[in-house]
């Protein structure tokens, strides 16, 4: 099973590694982008990051040929100074983070994050609680409705969560083949050509994102980065859906922008934290998309800190 790192060349260019120092991945995964870094860059030292261990014993492997430049900690990327400061350091060059899944996780059907292959209903990621069955039995109908809708932007949630309550009274849900198989059944035919996705795809996303808590640590985790960069340092974000760059872009705009002074309305220069680097965000190209379909929604936004 390989997993290609997305938008690697793009992600080296804002780093800017050749600095230097140490660097931050903060989902470090199957070590693909930490491989390229300390590759590219003799001088730098690089910390990486997961909640997952699975993950973090690949990447040990796949790290191991850089010996003491690497230091690899399991935890979540919303502790990001506090996992920093465990291994005595204070100001890092950079910090990444390439948000989502792995294809270790997706493609592991006993995961549970896949509805192409049948397993246990779960997807944690790890240091979480709840799995995805909990939610789908337990949770009430209209807290069950909100999560598809918001997290999955699905139109179709209210049905969705009703048929899910129905069901579950006869039999609770075990596996990600018996939801996959309702969501087929409520949607109908014809959802997969309208919607040329599969129409299992947002529910799975929200339920994921809901178990994982993956949007709420992601502010915390932006402000922590920006506070742990040393200046010139650099954050380079990748994210995979729409709700998560809204955060990224949300967040990196009033970091730039600092607070507003309430006599002049201007923004107070002493507290722009950073810059923006990416005025859009940058998307992998054509030939990187056919090589490697998981880097088709992709987006990265870097910043400077000042
Ligand atoms: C897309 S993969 C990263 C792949 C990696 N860049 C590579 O090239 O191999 C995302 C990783 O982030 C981890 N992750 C997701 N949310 C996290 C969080 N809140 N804290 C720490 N790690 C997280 C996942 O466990 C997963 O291994």
């Amino acid at each position: 099973m390989q997993h290609l790192p997305v938008l690697v060349a793009e992600t080296l260019e804002w780093l800017a590694p050749r600095r230097g120092g140490w660097f931050v991945d903060a989902t470090v995964g199957l070590g693909g982008h930490a491989a390229a870094l300390l590759q590219a860059s003799p001088g730098a030292q690089l910390v990486g990051i997961d909640r997952d261990s699975e993950a973090l014993e690949r990447a040990a492997r796949r790290l191991a040929e850089f010996g003491p430049r690497v230091r690899l900690v399991q935890a979540r990327f919303d502790r990001l100074e506090q996992a920093v400061a465990s291994l005595g350091l204070d100001r890092v060059a950079g910090v990444l983070a390439d948000l989502g899944v792995s294809s270790l996780q997706l493609e592991t059907a006993e995961r549970g994050f896949s509805f192409r292959r049948d397993g246990p209903l779960d997807m944690r990621m790890g240091m979480s609680e709840v799995t995805a069955a909990d939610l789908v039995n337990e949770t009430a109908e209209g807290e069950l409705e909100r999560i598809i809708r918001e997290y999955g932007e699905e139109r179709q949630a209210r049905r969705i969560a009703r048929a899910i309550v129905l069901a579950r009274a006869e039999r609770p849900f075990e596996t990600t083949g018996e939801l996959k198989r309702l969501i087929d059944r409520v949607k109908g035919p014809r959802a997969a050509r309208e919607e040329r996705i599969d129409p299992a795809t947002r529910v799975f996303q929200a339920l994921r994102i809901a178990v994982n808590q993956e949007l709420a640590g992601l502010e915390r985790f932006l402000e922590e980065a920006v506070n742990l960069l040393a200046t010139d340092g650099r954050l380079v974000v990748i994210s995979y859906h729409s709700l998560e760059d809204r955060i990224v872009k949300n967040t990196l705009r009033d970091l730039a922008r600092g607070e507003i002074d309430p006599v002049t309305g201007r923004s107070r220069s002493e507290s722009q934290l950073i810059e923006a680097l990416t005025r859009k965000p940058v998307r992998p190209s054509e030939a990187e998309v056919a090589f490697n379909p998981r880097a088709r929604s992709a987006r990265l936004r870097a910043a400077r800190r000042l």
